[in-house]
Formats: structure tokens, C-alpha cells, sequence
């Protein structure tokens, strides 16, 4: 493999969209329905994908928050076949990078942001299984005292302007890590491609991709709270870490689609949240003067509603979709701007023809 390349997989066109560092799937190449195959879930590195020797590989626990486990020199030491060994659960979740969408900062606020330019492609569903992250710490002897836990990438450190970040790491409150966290090792029944983490990554359900660390080396556990530049600096938005994801609707047509007048369309919405399911999912085809309910006809971590649209009178049309979720969160009409460019969750404006 080429080191320049930073990612592994081959990026085929008709299905990625080349970033630095980063693919994002293209949204005519996710399958209308189940998870997205690995050869087209988006990639996001800081670096580059390192290839890992599951043989030679292990997972080092340590830290203050375990009994008798202080420091690196102490760390309890998983091998692949010792993760293997223990009980498996597998979870449909869904993945988002934290600046999905970012580009639309630009397009659709005039606001210009740094960082990867994504459009909306990268966010996917896969099956994962392995182990979840509560039963590694219990074995490592996780003490009542632990409130912090950080996990650390093997890939190569993250130099940004001249400064050494070191390796990529952030950390999890524990109560997050012992709820639903999981050592995934495989990726829709296949162990994790390179790109995705081999040998093991986090999957931190309904929060920012960055917190699913990939090629986990090393998990730090403290009795205090633990930070990293990738909750300080990186993914933080007024002094405070990003966590959950917000609510996001996709409509499933490509940009400046052709409609037939006078006949009915069956058009369809992705839909998703970070704290709870999508509840309803509307749709407005008069640039936001009116709004009616599309029906769902999908459930999962990411849902799929439909709307019967006919339109009579040829023309450029603005198509918008709005989710809300359980909680109440319902995407608004402008993203809170911020200086990163971060979790884009306005409405988004879809053009559409109509002939
Ligand atoms: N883990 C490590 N070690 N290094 C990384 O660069 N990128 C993070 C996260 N975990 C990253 C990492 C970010 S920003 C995201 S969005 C997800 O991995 C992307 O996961 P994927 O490439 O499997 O889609």
C-alpha cells in the first residue's frame, strides 16, 4: 500500500468521494435498505490506516481507577484471542462523523469553516460484534472510583501546524462506557477492515464518530476526569466536549433530480438522532411555507420515511425534510454556527426540477 494514499480500500468512484484523509460514501451508492457495506462506509483519519498484526497485538488496560493497575507498566493485557474468547453481542449502529454535512455550512449559512468538506455521506449503519466495553473493564478489575476512561489509537500521531498531538485519544464519562459501548471486532460479519479499526475500534452508539476510536492500543482508567485534545480543542464546541449527535434527514434523490409533472413520486427520507429514535419526519416542497408528515416505512437506527408527491406546474422546486426526535430535538431551519464547522443540523435544501 501507498503511505501517501492514508486509506487502505479502494475508494471506487461511483461509490466515495475522495477527501484528505477521508472518503465519504456517495448517497445514490447506499443500499435502499439494510447496512452499508464496508467497501463504501465512509473513512475518517487523522493520519493514515496502520496495519496491524493481530498476532503480536494487545489491548493495555490500566489506570487509577482499577485495582492495583496504576500505571502503563501494570496494564492488564487483552490478546485478540482472549477478546474473541469472551461473550459476544452484535448491534446494528449507526456511524457519523462530527462534521457531516460541513459543507453545508458554507452553501447554505455563507459560513466557511476548516476542516474535511463533507457533504452528507458521512454517516453509515453497519452490524458490529464484539465485546462490550463494561465487561473488558470488569475483567481488568474496574474499581467504584473510576470516573474517566480513554482510549487510544495505534495509528501514527496527529501533528496539526507544527504541534504533536500525540496519538488519537478521548475520553468517555464511565457511566457512558459502561452503558452501551462496545469493543467491536467485526464489521457486518466480517473481523474490521484496516481502514475500519483492525484489530479492535470502539462503536459509541449516538455519539460524534470521534469518540469510536479505531485501532485501540491502550484504554486509560482514572478516578479523575480525563481530557485530550480531541475533547478540548478538536470536537468541542464553547468549552464543551461534543457528545450526542443531532437529528439529521436526508432526502434520497440526487441534486436537481427531473420529476414529471402531473404524476406521482414516491419520495423517500433517511432519517436519524443521536439521542433518541426520529419520531416524524416532514416534508415541505414550497421552500418551507407548508410542511406535511411523511410516513416511515423502516425502523432502526437510522429510519426510512416516504412521501406521495405530485407535482402539476413545471419548474424549479425546493424540497425540504425535517426530523424530530423523541426527545424533541427537531432540526432547525439554521445550524448554530461554530468555528469548526460542527454537527450541521439544519434543514437541508434540496433542489428538485420539475418537467
Ligand atoms: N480513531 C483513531 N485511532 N484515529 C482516527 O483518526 N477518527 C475518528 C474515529 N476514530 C479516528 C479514530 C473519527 S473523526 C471518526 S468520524 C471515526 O473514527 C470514523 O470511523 P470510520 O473511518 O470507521 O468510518
Amino acid at each position: 500500500t501507498d503511505p501517501a494514499a492514508k486509506i487502505v480500500k479502494p475508494l471506487p468512484e461511483h461509490l466515495m468521494v475522495r477527501h484528505d484523509g477521508a472518503a465519504e460514501t456517495r448517497w445514490d451508492s447506499m443500499p435502499a435498505q439494510g447496512d452499508t457495506p464496508a467497501d463504501r462506509f465512509f473513512v475518517r483519519n487523522h493520519t493514515s490506516t496502520p496495519l496491524i498484526d493481530a498476532a503480536t497485538w494487545t489491548l493495555d488496560v490500566f489506570g487509577s481507577g482499577l485495582r492495583d493497575r496504576p500505571g502503563r507498566r501494570d496494564a492488564v493485557r487483552f490478546g485478540y484471542d482472549e477478546l474473541r474468547s469472551m461473550p459476544q453481542v452484535t448491534h446494528r449502529l449507526l456511524l457519523e462523523c462530527t462534521g457531516n454535512g460541513r459543507r453545508l455550512f458554507a452553501t447554505q449559512q455563507g459560513e466557511t469553516t476548516p476542516g474535511t468538506p463533507w457533504g452528507l455521506g458521512a454517516v453509515g449503519v453497519a452490524t458490529w460484534t464484539g465485546v462490550p466495553l463494561g465487561a473488558v473493564l470488569e475483567r481488568a478489575g474496574l474499581t467504584s472510583s473510576a470516573r474517566s476512561v480513554l482510549a487510544v489509537g495505534l495509528d501514527p500521531e496527529y501533528v496539526d501546524d507544527g504541534v504533536n498531538h500525540g496519538r488519537v485519544r478521548r475520553p468517555l464519562p464511565v457511566a457512558k462506557a459502561l452503558d452501551d459501548v462496545l469493543v467491536a471486532l467485526d464489521m457486518n460479519g466480517e473481523p474490521l477492515p484496516p481502514d475500519h479499526g483492525f484489530p479492535a475500534r470502539l462503536v459509541v452508539p449516538g455519539w460524534v464518530g470521534v469518540a469510536s476510536i479505531k485501532w485501540l492500543g491502550e484504554i486509560e482508567v482514572a478516578d479523575h476526569e480525563l481530557s485530550s485534545p480531541w475533547s478540548t480543542t478538536y470536537y468541542n464546541v464553547d468549552d464543551e466536549a461534543l457528545t450526542e449527535l443531532v437529528p439529521k434527514s436526508v432526502l434520497e434523490l440526487a441534486p436537481d433530480a427531473e420529476l414529471a409533472a402531473g404524476q406521482q413520486h414516491r419520495l423517500t427520507v433517511r432519517a436519524w438522532s443521536g439521542s433518541a429514535p426520529v419520531t416524524s419526519v416532514e416534508v415541505s416542497t414550497d421552500d418551507g411555507r407548508s410542511w406535511s408528515p411523511a410516513d416511515k416505512v423502516e425502523d432502526g437506527p437510522w429510519s426510512r420515511w416516504s412521501y406521495d408527491w405530485r407535482p402539476q406546474e413545471p419548474g424549479r422546486y425546493t424540497v425540504l425534510t425535517r426530523a424530530t426526535d423523541a426527545t424533541g430535538n427537531i432540526q432547525p431551519s439554521r445550524a448554530p454556527s461554530n468555528p469548526r464547522g460542527y454537527l450541521f443540523g439544519a434543514v437541508v435544501r434540496h433542489p428538485v426540477q420539475v418537467v
